[in-house]
């Protein structure tokens, strides 16, 4: 029997990404738009909340309308709207839920609520729908470093995640340490790039065989004396040397507990989502080592890396086929329990 038409408009306004997209029946997505506010939380070096929920009322209609007309659909075309509520910023989520709720309410439309978790989750099946189940996922991204394991039913379980910084969170820091601006993360992969990766060994923490959680405080912390006796010793500093190297420890670290969640629970397939999988060292490095160990890969190609409301839509258009909706009585809910997620299904 052939699935009933969808276009889903997704909403993503968690933090400081305004974004919107439309992702249609057989999961193509006709538009992926993204407003950044990182010219405004710069100044900052980092994310205002009140600042972030302002910006998103302002651009948000904007955004909307735009992803509506990359689509060339208008608003008779809609099946569902589909909006992230938590984890996040509660008055920026606030701006989506809200938005959604009136556009289900006014169109007559199915609301679902999408846990941004899911979202990145989705985004690995946006450019390869045939990637197959089971397999690993590692979500790196500012708020979290989390692996789960999809089963092929589409549920799915926490195996690891990070004891205390997320991987983005390190990046950021490393990167503030280094006065290499906001956001951070993409400015030390640019000037890593020109950097001797292996100039400094920092250390690469957790990395026993078998375990499968993360710790990032430490390689912040070694960052931290590095920088301290450099200054004391009235040495120079070699930044794209110190950015390489500590970039380095902190994709061995994700690749080899990737990798060692593909072993443990014999898999054959692994995908990275999130921010950090924009990083084009740990693109390398987990390209190479999915060839050399014929694992299948699969990485969101750059737009669907960061915050973005494509993989909202994906997720919705799953649950729309499933018949998962939510009621208009929705509220916005920055804290978003681990065990909601895993017991939802794909
Ligand atoms: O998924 P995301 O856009 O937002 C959250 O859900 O947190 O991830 C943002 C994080 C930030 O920490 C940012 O610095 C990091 O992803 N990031 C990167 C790169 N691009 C974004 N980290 C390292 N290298 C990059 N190229
Ligand atoms: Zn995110």
């Amino acid at each position: 029997m052939p699935s009933p038409p969808a276009t889903i408009l997704g909403l993503e306004t968690s933090c400081d990404e305004t974004a919107a997209a439309i992702v249609t029946d057989d999961g193509r997505v006709a538009s992926n738009v993204v407003y950044s506010q990182h010219d405004l939380h710069g100044r900052y070096g980092g994310v205002v909340p009140e600042l972030a929920s302002r910006r998103h009322i302002e651009t948000v209609e904007v955004v909307v309308l735009e992803a509506m007309q990359q689509a060339g659909i208008t608003w008779s075309d809609l099946n569902a709207v589909a909006v992230t509520n938590g984890p996040g910023l509660a008055g920026a989520l606030l701006v989506g839920v809200s938005l959604a709720k009136a556009l289900s309410y006014a169109l007559r439309i199915p609301l679902i609520d999408v846990n941004h978790l899911e979202g990145h989750l989705a985004s690995a099946w946006i450019d390869d729908p045939d990637f197959p189940t089971p397999c690993v996922v590692l979500i790196v991204s500012g708020g979290h470093t989390h692996l789960y394991l999809v089963n092929p039913a589409g549920s799915y379980e926490l195996i690891g995640h990070t004891l205390d910084d997320a991987a983005g969170e390190a990046f950021d820091k490393a990167a503030k340490m280094l006065s290499l601006g906001y956001p951070g993360g993409p400015a030390l992969d640019r000037i890593g790039r020109k950097g001797d990766a292996g100039a400094i060994r920092f250390p690469r923490p957790y990395l026993k065989r078998g375990n499968l959680d993360f710790s990032f405080s430490g390689i912040k912390t070694a960052l931290l004396y590095y920088l301290r006796d450099l200054d004391q010793a009235g040495q120079p500093k070699r930044v794209a040397d110190i950015a390489a190297s500590f970039q380095e420890a902190i994709v061995d670290v994700l690749v080899e507990k990737a990798f060692e969640a593909v072993r443990r629970f014999k898999v054959g397939a692994v995908a990275v989502v999130g921010g950090v999988s924009a990083n084009s060292r740990l693109r390398t490095v987990l390209a190479s080592r999915a060839a050399s160990t014929g694992i299948r890969l699969s990485l969101p190609s750059l737009g669907y890396c960061t915050d973005n409301a494509a993989m909202i839509a994906a997720a919705g258009l799953k649950a729309y086929t499933q018949g998962r909706f939510t009621s208009w009585q929705l509220e916005a809910t920055a804290e978003s329990p681990h065990h909601r997620l895993a017991t939802k299904r794909l």
